[in-house]
């Protein structure tokens, strides 16, 4: 290990200030970086959209450029959210109540993380009398099926949008400009 390199065992700063970092690409990256954004918890920035009867999704993010959508699906009882499979990868936490697939034997709760992966088809329940919270990172096409195994519909990205458009268009709500990346 040379003089100059230390082993990181905590942040090597703890002021509570703004800190000037060095930066050889200053002026590309002002140029040409694309700023991250913020949604507040206020159904203002973001309302809740009915999904199905018992159900509603509250849109966070859009990213069309990788077929990428976040956004919390709130099942409000117990209920199902159909088979679907995933042509994508798929990121969740549960933040309230439980949820589990009927094809795996394992239940999410409160602060469980959940990754699914291109090719998964299972179906989405919850036995809580409460329902489930779940947060979602989502890249890529889902396939909906209905009971039989028929193919239904699919929604990516697109859809997506549609949907949260849709609603605001209907209910007189101003598009959030930060919910697309
Ligand atoms: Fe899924």
């Amino acid at each position: 290990m040379s003089a100059t390199t230390r082993t990181i065992t905590a942040p090597p700063s703890t002021a509570y200030k703004i800190v000037d970092v060095p930066e050889l690409q200053r002026d590309v990256i002002k140029r040409y970086a694309v700023p991250g954004t913020f949604v507040g918890a206020s159904e203002k920035e973001s309302p809740w959209v009915p999904f199905g009867t018992n159900a509603a999704i509250r849109h966070l993010a859009f990213d069309v450029r990788h077929n990428i959508f976040s956004n919390i699906l709130w099942i409000k009882s117990k209920g199902v959210v159909g088979t679907h499979k995933h042509r994508g990868t798929v990121v969740m936490i549960c933040l309230e109540g439980s949820t589990r697939y009927l094809e795996y034997d394992w239940v999410a709760t409160p602060g469980s993380f959940i990754y699914e992966t291109p090719g998964l088809t299972h179906t989405l329940v919850t036995d809580d009398p409460n329902g489930v919270k779940l947060f979602g990172w989502l890249q890529g096409p889902i396939e909906w099926y209905d009971e039989h195994g028929n193919f239904v519909e699919t929604s990516d990205v697109w859809w997506f949008m549609n949907h949260y458009e849709t609603y605001c268009r209907e209910h007189g709500i101003p598009i959030n400009k930060q919910l697309y990346l």
